[in-house]
């Protein structure tokens, strides 16, 4: 790392974590270097290294979720994939899909284009904070409702959504949860069963550390048989049959994986473990509770989402009168060298909710490798901006 690397601040973890353990280009460059064999074809010792590689990643992301069986673990190239596979492979026209206005495009895309193929959807209005109020949830259900499509944490709003409540609606009314834990898998505790999740997608390169293209979709047993795969054909099992395997994971794997990639997500997600996610998200919440804190004092800020750190994931959005969300970033950037992410932040919906759509918010994200002094020069940076000098 060169010193003006060093130099620089990095709030725009929400975006992509950075840095990375080093554990994880460590792995990286073990695999490509000493390994480097495709998984589950050739049978050789290369090729069963590299099995191995996967079989880490997938028990790894097992143990995070609480889910008992890693098959249950596909892994996909983002959890934008791992939605299109839930959304696209479960729902047909004519059913009815209950989903909230703090959705990423990530969920709102697929399911718009579903929607014109005949998929009606009902959208949930935010609560007051940016959040969403468990209780509009079972007024929302049709007798053709098929499924509750949420987001575990808005990436705008910083909210946590109450994934428990709808598990509990979903499981007594025969509906599927689908959750979109790109914003809270390794910042939140996350069980699976007991929460009632049926499908959940999971990115690699956020708060699990890995390298960006990485991610993947739990699906809980016996859902597989009602997914289509999105793509099939080559996964080194059953090659004499011509039709594509139906079992995990091979069902959702097709082609070569992206061996390099998950094992920098097994290292990522193998330090996550090591450090426990309730203390990684009981850091992540000081930092966030420091930086609130601080935005209140400072004049002509506006912040959006929950007041009470304990409600929202590391995740700050706010605006400050007078300068667009893109002058406040460049101004940090250049100024303070101070990196943010101004915008719309790929939801707009979300925007629209809390009223910044289309100029959209500046957006802060922390991680574990924040550290307290760096928040107090982001709030002098700003404080600065705000004043106008
Ligand atoms: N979805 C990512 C973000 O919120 C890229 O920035």
């Amino acid at each position: 790392m060169n010193s003006a690397v060093m130099e620089t601040l990095y709030f725009d973890n929400a975006a992509t974590s950075w840095p990375k353990p080093a554990e994880v280009p460590a792995a990286m460059e073990r695999y490509l270097s000493r390994i480097g064999a495709s998984p589950g074809r050739s049978g050789h010792r290369l090729s069963l290294d590299a099995g191995r590689v996967i079989l880490e990643a997938r028990e790894a992301m097992a143990c995070l979720l609480g889910a008992d069986d890693p098959l249950r673990i596909v892994f996909t190239k983002n959890a934008t994939e791992a939605l299109n596979i839930a959304l696209q492979g479960l729902l047909n026209p004519g059913d009815h899909v209950i989903t909230s206005a703090l959705e990423h495009n990530s969920v709102m895309r697929p399911l718009r284009a579903l929607e014109a193929e005949g998929v009606s959807l009902s959208v949930l209005p935010f609560s007051d904070r940016g959040g969403l109020d468990p209780g509009e949830i079972r007024p929302a259900i049709r007798p053709n409702t098929r499924a509750i499509v949420l987001t575990h944490a808005s990436n705008v709003t910083g909210a946590i959504l109450p994934i428990a409540a709808a598990g509990r609606i979903a499981r007594e009314q025969g509906l599927v949860l689908i959750v979109d834990a790109a914003q809270t898998a390794g910042a939140v505790p996350i069980a699976v069963e007991e929460m009632g999740i049926d499908l959940l997608a999971f990115t690699g390169h956020k708060s699990l550390f890995g390298p960006p293209g990485t991610g993947g979709l739990y699906i809980r047993a016996g859902l597989e048989e009602r997914i289509r795969p999105l793509t099939r054909g080559g996964t080194g099992s059953r090659s004499e049959f011509e039709e594509h395997p139906l079992f995990l994971p091979d069902k959702f794997e097709a082609g070569t994986p992206n061996t390099v990639g998950l094992a920098g997500l097994a290292a990522g997600v193998t330090w996550v473990l090591a450090r426990g996610v309730e203390a990684i998200r009981a850091r992540e919440e000081a930092l966030a509770g420091r930086f609130l804190c601080g935005l209140r004092e400072i004049p002509r800020i506006e912040l959006y989402g929950p007041t009470e750190p304990s409600q929202r994931i590391a995740v700050v959005s706010f605006t400050i009168s007078g300068l667009t969300p893109a002058e406040v970033a460049q101004g940090l950037d250049e100024k303070f060298d101070i990196l943010s992410r101004p915008g719309l932040h790929c939801a707009p919906a979300a925007h629209r909710a809390i009223g910044t759509f289309p100029q959209g918010t500046v957006r802060f994200g922390f991680g574990p490798f924040t550290r307290e002094p760096e928040i107090d020069t982001a709030l002098e940076a700003l404080r600065t901006l705000a004043e106008g000098r």
